[in-house]
């Protein structure tokens, strides 16, 4: 499997009038091709600054300090690795619609609550898949049962191809204003419209030609949910990162958001990054997984490992704080909270809450290291190696 999306040693700081929150500590991470990739920890451990982060979409007052950040658009060739932190903001902004889409806790906060739902997800076609749309017009333009005069028919088929190629070209933007010619717009816009339609469809929406007409303060939760989930699908994306994207629905609703991800990860789009803090989530979604505490990484294995054989003593304690069918007694809850950032304790930054501490650990930080295939931990009963 060939690396998608990479992390080495990436550090970020929020620079408060409280100190300097130590959000993320050194963090590599690789999301493969292909995979989807589930990263876990408590609230407040950095799920969320880390993919931040890595799409650079971090705010003030924080800052992506150290680090690479390398993105590898083909799959298959890991020697053309781009690194996002040298390239420039508009890079970024095309990087994040064209080839990585975000989808959030919070649908509300990704609609637009007077723009139609029809509109918004067209908007996506329009502004992602132009090109792609303009070759299907002038496929249908040719075809026989296109009845559309033949002069008008050639120089619609004329400005599709210029669009095709350039979807900006400044031709097209003053001709478009042409009111003959304003049926060039209108097509592009029905194509978008019917696109729409289907993938909301597939969604599992039913009556989709109705709910395109609506606005989003008509639509449940789950089903704004999967409105963001339309946005971000039209864009084509080879990686969809979901941040909690479940985790404000409903058992059901949230069951049937997870099994989407699963059908379209192997359909529709290469790689997911998930990130919950539900581990049973994880276990029915992920291929790989990272856990994550107070800005570091704990482990790092294939899902089925960490869940056999869980290293880290932190990993260990969340497995265990889940409720289980076959479980008598009480629910054990891992002692303790997660350390303010500002001051973080010293070694390994889980110490303070583990079981099992010897002394190395409240002085040195570990390393992670490999234990086993592909499993990595970062703990001193596996290791002996502190990091640089
Ligand atoms: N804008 C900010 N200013 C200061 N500190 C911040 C800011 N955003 C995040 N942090 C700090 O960074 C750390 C990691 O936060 P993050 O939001 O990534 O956690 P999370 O793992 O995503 O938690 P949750 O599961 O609750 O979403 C926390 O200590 C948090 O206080
Ligand atoms: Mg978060």
């Amino acid at each position: 499997m060939t690396k998608l999306l990479e992390t080495v040693d990436l550090v970020t700081n929020f620079y408060t009038y409280e100190g300097v929150v130590k959000a993320l500590d050194k963090v590599s991470l690789s999301v493969k091709h292909g995979t989807t990739f589930g990263l876990v920890g408590e609230s407040g451990c950095g799920k969320s600054v880390a993919v931040r982060s890595m799409m650079r979409i971090i705010q003030e007052p924080g800052k992506v300090e150290e680090g690479r950040i390398l993105f590898y658009p083909n799959a298959g060739d890991d020697s053309q690795a781009i690194d996002l932190l040298q390239k420039s903001e508009a890079y970024m902004q095309s990087l994040r619609g064209d080839s990585i889409s975000m989808i959030f806790q919070e649908p509300n906060a990704a609609l637009n609550p007077i723009m139609s739902i029809g509109d918004q997800v067209s908007e996506s076609f329009l502004f992602h898949r132009k090109k792609e749309m303009c070759k299907k017009i002038n496929e249908d333009l040719s075809s026989a049962n296109c009845r559309t005069i033949y002069p008008l028919k050639k120089l619609l088929q004329t400005l599709y191809r210029i669009a095709g190629k350039k979807p900006d070209a400044w031709l097209l933007k003053v001709i478009g204003r042409i009111p003959i010619f304003k049926r060039w717009n209108k097509r592009l816009r029905q194509e978008a419209l019917r696109r729409s339609v289907e993938i909301i469809e597939k969604l599992g929406i039913p009556h989709a030609a109705e709910i395109v007409k609506r606005y989003p303060h008509n639509l449940s939760g789950g089903m704004k949910q999967r409105i963001v989930i339309a946005i971000a699908l039209a864009c084509n994306p080879v990686l969809l990162i979901a941040d909690e994207a479940t985790s404000n629905l409903d058992v059901t609703i949230q069951a049937q958001i997870l099994e989407l991800l699963r059908e379209l990860k192997q359909k529709e789009i290469s790689s997911v990054l998930l990130i919950t803090h539900d581990l049973g989530v994880v276990a029915e979604t992920c291929d790989r997984v990272a856990v994550m505490y107070a800005g570091n990484l704990c482990e790092v294995a294939d899902v089925k490992d960490i869940f056999r054989s869980p290293k880290h003593p932190y990993t260990q304690a969340l497995l265990n704080s889940v409720p289980k069918l076959s479980q008598e007694g009480e629910l054990q809850s891992i002692e303790g909270s997660v350390p303010n950032l500002v001051t973080p304790p010293s070694g390994c930054r889980f110490h303070p809450r583990c079981k099992q501490i010897m002394d190395i650990c409240r002085r040195e930080f570990p390393k992670l290291v490999e234990v086993g295939t592909d499993h990595f931990v970062a703990c001193y009963l596996w290791t002996d190696q502190p990091r640089d």
